[in-house]
């Protein structure tokens, strides 16, 4: 679907440590990038979905409607295969005020499984809404396993629990730009990046303005 030239972007996360990995990506594009902190506080939509998608389209829909922007909306987690997939979209909420006490759930859950590790992957659904229309979506996934001790100060989140086997070491001990190439949200803002500047995208060459 085209939609004409957009102008204004708004990124719809209060997540700093996203914000800051999605800033990277979407610079310079001819658009103004702006946050939830450019508009009067918004309630923040309940996010009752059961996948990561289903919780996008919700903040999406939710922003837009508030706004009246073009709205990005992202919602991504953890999912351990050893854990069923826990915490998945129960990732920023899931057991634990601080990610040490997460971290520390993490590993008791896995004991009481009887296991030490877990293979592990990173997921992000973005969409993108205008209104009360699903506009484009796409997902992103890294694919690693669980690092015991936890290492590495970078990123944010489980980042310093997360070993990234090609890198040998956890996505925490390397910079934005190394993260960003390989990540499961680098891999989803891309695509995003790569549409709105494509044939069917906002600032594509077919963009009606
Ligand atoms: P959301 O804001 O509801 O989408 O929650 C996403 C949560 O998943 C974050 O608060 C983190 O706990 C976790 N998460 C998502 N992406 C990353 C990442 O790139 N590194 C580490 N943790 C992440």
């Amino acid at each position: 679907m085209n939609v004409a030239s957009p102008g204004r972007l708004l990124v719809a996360t209060t997540n700093v440590g996203k914000l800051r990995e999605i800033r990277d990506i979407l610079g310079g594009l001819e658009l103004t990038l702006v946050t939830l902190a450019d508009h009067t506080p918004i309630a923040e939509p309940e996010e009752t979905g059961s996948t990561f998608v289903e919780n996008a389209r919700i903040k999406a829909l939710a922003y837009a409607a508030a706004t009246g922007e073009l709205t990005v909306a992202e919602d991504s987690g953890l999912e351990i295969d050893a854990l069923d997939g826990e915490p998945g979209v129960r990732s920023a909420r899931f057991n634990g005020e601080s990610y040490p006490e997460k971290f520390a759930t993490i590993r008791r859950m896995l004991a009481e499984r009887g296991v030490d590790g877990s293979t592990a992957r990173f997921v992000c659904s973005l969409v993108l809404a205008r209104g009360d229309q699903l506009i484009w979506e796409t997902r992103g996934v890294v694919e690693g396993r669980l690092a015991h001790p936890a290492r590495g100060d970078r990123g944010f989140g489980y980042d310093p629990i997360f070993y990234y086997p090609p890198y040998g070491c956890t996505l925490a001990e390397v910079d934005g730009d190394r993260k960003a190439a390989v990540s499961h949200r680098g891999a989803a803002f891309r695509a995003f990046r790569d549409y709105l500047t494509g044939p069917a995208g906002p600032l594509g060459s077919g963009a009606t303005s």
